[in-house]
């Protein structure tokens, strides 16, 4: 039988200093799969990746590869390549001798390593940079070498930590295309680190959200987005308002004072739960048509809408709106079932999600502005 997993972890924990940096991580990766671990600065991302490189020994738990146990294989005999949150490219060679490293390690023939290199950099898009310092190239220019250098030898799973994290905002967007491309035509398994939920839900074919050394939940873009497991992962994807609610039966739910119908089941009788509303799923409503009443506390116009924060009974909500509205102004709001998702209470309930303090900051950085003027 063949295992469709390419790379396994099983109940990894890892402490340093007695202190837990991962608690009992599982996680099962297909091979060709692009996979991305996302989570807060400190939430054990590198670590993870260490742990499958062989630079880290987890305290507990197995590393497999094909099926098989690897805990006890060094870094260089495992089928990865690493490309470190620092590119570590080797400053005093050039870009040719940069790339063909690897194969030199290994004694490949001259002729062989002048094909191989010559493909690559074709590959990055950097045919005729060969003879370059390294020094000289921008940014982007030195990741494609690290990309290039790291996958000439086609390991079978490429680990990425950060790669384009150092990069601007227009070259990041064409890097991650060229970097989804390059996977797709050499088929390698990519498990690569981001703290950007854009990066993620972009680029990967699955998602593993990460805080405080354990895995908030494993999913699809879609699913993470959509089906958050909790307020932590609701509040780290994508804006969201998060509010007290209880589920009063299967399909109906109250939150704000009244009740809502939802397409949520499975929850037992008045149990309490997490209620997650999108500020880009609240309809702006006459107030004859409206299901909750509230009044405009901020305006933000960033182009395609504006971002409002409307007071409901003390709660900010944070609403995406085409129509312009102005602070003041009493607006009524309408929430169509399927733009209600309710969770488990968890250890972060009401922890996030009321957007009180967005509008604190937004006042604070307007008087800033005026005290300017
Ligand atoms: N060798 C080490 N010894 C002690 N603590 C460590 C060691 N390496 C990492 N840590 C701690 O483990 C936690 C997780 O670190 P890790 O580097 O995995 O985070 P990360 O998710 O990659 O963060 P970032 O987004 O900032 O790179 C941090 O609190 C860090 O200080
Ligand atoms: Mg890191």
């Amino acid at each position: 039988m063949t295992n469709e997993n390419i790379v396994e972890l099983k109940n990894i924990t890892v402490t340093f200093d007695g202190e837990k940096i991962l608690d009992r991580i599982n996680l099962a990766i297909k091979d060709k799969e692009f996979v991305t671990l996302l989570g807060p600065s400190g939430c054990g991302k590198t670590t993870t990746l260490r742990v499958i490189a062989g630079f880290v020994s987890p305290t507990e738990g197995d590393i497999l590869f094909d099926g098989k146990a690897v805990n006890h294989l060094p870094p260089h005999k495992r089928q990865v390549n690493t490309i470190f949150q620092r590119y570590a490219l080797f400053p005093h060679l050039n870009v040719f001798e940069n790339i063909a490293f690897g194969l030199r390690v290994k004694k490949v023939p001259e002729a062989e390593i002048k094909k191989q290199v010559t493909d690559m950099l074709k590959l990055v898009n950097l045919s005729g940079y060969e003879k370059r310092n390294i020094a000289k190239l921008s940014g982007g220019q030195q990741q494609r070498v690290a990309i290039a250098r790291a996958i000439i030898n086609r390991p079978k799973v490429l680990l990425l930590d950060e790669p384009l994290a150092a990069l601007d905002l227009k070259l990041r967007k064409d890097m991650q295309v060229e970097l989804k491309n390059i996977q797709k035509s050499l088929g390698i398994t990519f498990i690569f680190v981001t703290h950007d939920q854009e990066e993620a839900l972009s680029m990967s074919d699955t998602v593993v959200v990460m805080n405080e050394g354990v895995i908030q939940q494993i999913g699809t873009p879609q699913d993470i987005y959509n089906e958050p497991k909790n307020a932590f992962v609701a509040d780290f994807i994508g804006e969201s308002n998060i509010l007290d609610g209880v589920m009063k039966e299967d399909f109906l739910t109250s939150f704000s004072g009244r009740e809502f119908t939802c397409l949520d089941s499975g929850f037992a009788r008045n149990e309490r739960v997490d209620i997650v509303v999108r500020p880009e799923d609240v309809d702006i409503v006459p107030e004859k048509d409206a299901m909750l009443l509230g009044e405009v506390t901020s305006v933000t116009f960033l182009g395609v809408h504006y971002e409002i924060i409307v007071d409901i009974g003390g709660f900010k909500w944070m609403i995406q709106t085409t129509d312009e509205q102005k602070v003041g102004d009493k607006v009524g709001l309408y929430i169509e079932p399927d733009a209600i998702h309710v969770m488990k209470k968890s250890k972060y309930s009401g922890m996030y999600g009321d957007y009180s303090t967005f509008s604190d900051e937004i006042e604070h950085l307007s008087d800033l502005e005026e005290d300017e003027n």
